[in-house]
């Protein structure tokens, strides 16, 4: 038998799980990691520790008893994230990562220079602050010493892949989420890195998420005792959870309830969104496209909560929110931890609870929590336009018979679960398994893989109680989009 890794580098943790051909998981592996946040609105992660980490997955591989079946590995990582090194290849800083908030005037930096439709006709996307242009713009003008220094950019994954084998790479869905690749052409845009003078060969060469990067290296091999095993291009998180959940085609649309929640759709041609209402990318699958909007808050809303502030575990936090009503008595909660992406695009948005009352218990706070994730969800939901066929829903959040409830009826839709709940881990998997030739195509091994496992109905009542609710959750952010300014600017006078 022959089997296939997917390693996820998220955000909260990285995932190894082996596959066979088939997609049953033959063996699973985490390990958890933090976000540093040295200010407010800066999220960061060191490189080393998440090699440290993937490495601690694949030794837990490497002393299997069929560990000489493993093939092949498929990388999924966080997109976005800035790994910079220096001519010795170690990180020069910290990583910059998605959710990180200090890149706004970067942004703007970006849409003057190249100017608003020139920059969505090449990159597909208007300047965003959590892209990594806007990240690596940041360290040139706040930390020139380091910027100095540079030999190579990568992406979170591409940073590991690279570290395995030694081979400089990237492929194209991840890099068209760094704002440099011309989306249409799929090649780096020069035209955009020489105007902000910016190195091509900082840039590894792109090959596609099926491709061989190359073998692991000699003293990988020695130290996590796996053997003769490739390392393929992989996908960033989103498309590799795409292809984990056989979205394919314009009539698929899935809801990832992850670190962020993220609702995504593939296109049948390529569609840029006038004023970045939703994001465009590249697929897994070379000169297809997709459309996602993003909610930054999602799993890291919870993890907020279970962390810091009932140190509980997620199974003990739904009972309680299943004990609260629907609606959870008026009390509403706006999931902008660090911001927020779709629709409203204020790096400044900040989390609020309102309509707390002295009758608000946990269950509630626990299930607005999950409601005003929820509404975030329909918010990206609504702007992903046509009429999908199948909507799969997937993710922490959608081991909650509750959450999915609560998403199904916020968006008048029954949602699905893919049987193999793998996701972002099983379609790296998947690619792998297309680079080591088991299918002809992507798409031959997820109709033979993909299956669907059980759908969540919307409830009626719930229905109607959100549709009331969703007004009011919009209001509260316009009333108080002037607060999260002032309160921006005097976080600027402190630090
Ligand atoms: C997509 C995005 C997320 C992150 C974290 O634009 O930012 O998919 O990669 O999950």
């Amino acid at each position: 038998m022959k089997y296939y890794v997917g390693i996820d580098l998220g955000t909260s943790g990285v995932k190894g799980v082996v596959f066979d051909r088939k997609g049953n998981v033959i063996y699973s592996h985490s390990e958890e990691y933090d976000i540093l946040s040295s200010q407010s609105g800066y999220a960061e992660q060191n490189p080393r520790i998440w090699l440290e980490k993937t490495l601690s997955v694949l030794k837990n591989i490497g002393k299997q008893v069929w560990v000489k079946e493993v093939m092949g590995i498929g990388l999924s990582g966080q997109m976005h994230g800035l790994v910079l090194l220096d001519k010795e290849d170690n990180p020069l800083r910290n990583a910059i990562i998605w959710c990180d908030n200090r890149t706004s005037a970067e942004a703007k930096q970006i849409e003057e220079a190249i100017g608003l439709e020139k920059l969505k006709k090449i990159t597909g996307n208007i300047a965003m602050a959590p892209f990594t242009l806007a990240k690596l713009l940041w360290v040139k003008n706040h930390e020139p010493a380091i910027y100095q220094k540079i030999d190579k950019v990568l992406l979170p994954k591409d940073y590991i892949a690279y570290m395995l084998t030694n081979r400089f790479y990237a492929e194209y869905s991840d890099t068209s989420g760094m704002q440099i690749m011309n989306i249409e052409k799929l090649e780096y845009a020069e035209d955009v890195l020489h105007c902000f003078d910016i190195p091509l060969k900082w840039f590894a060469k792109l090959i596609k998420s099926e491709d061989i990067r190359g073998y692991i290296t000699e003293d990988i091999q020695k130290e996590t005792g796996l053997k003769d095993v490739f390392v393929c291009g992989g996908a960033g998180d989103q498309s590799a959870g795409a292809i984990g959940s056989g979205i394919l085609r314009e009539e698929d649309a899935s809801i990832v309830l992850g670190s962020s929640g993220v609702v995504y759709s593939p296109t049948e041609t390529l569609f840029i969104a006038d004023k970045g209402e939703v994001q465009t990318f590249s697929t897994a699958i070379y000169g297809k496209y997709h459309i996602m909007g993003v909610t930054n808050g999602c799993g890291t809303s919870l993890k907020w909560l279970r962390d810091k502030v009932f140190y509980k575990g997620y199974n003990d936090m739904t009972a309680l929110a299943s004990l609260a009503p629907c609606g959870s008595k008026n009390v509403f909660y706006l999931p902008y931890l660090m911001g927020e992406r779709t629709p409203i695009l204020d790096t400044d948005a900040k989390g609020v609870f309102i309509g707390l009352q002295n009758t608000t218990d946990e269950g509630i706070l626990i299930r607005s929590v999950m409601e005003g994730v929820g509404y975030s969800i329909k918010d990206c939901f609504q702007l992903i336009k046509g009429n999908k066929k199948r909507i799969v829903i997937s993710g922490g959040g959608a081991n909650s018979l509750l959450y999915r409830k609560i998403i199904a009826s916020m968006i008048h839709r029954p949602v699905v679960r893919i049987r193999q709940s793998e996701g972002a881990a099983l379609g790296a998997a998947i690619l792998a398994m297309v680079a080591g030739k088991e299918y002809a195509t992507i798409e031959e091994a997820c109709d033979s893989i993909i299956q669907i496992e059980d759908e969540t109905k919307p409830d009626v009542l719930w229905e109607e109680e959100y549709e009331k609710g969703y007004t009011i959750y919009k209001k509260i952010y316009e009333q108080n989009k002037l607060i999260f300014k002032m309160i921006k600017e005097k976080e600027n006078e402190v630090f």
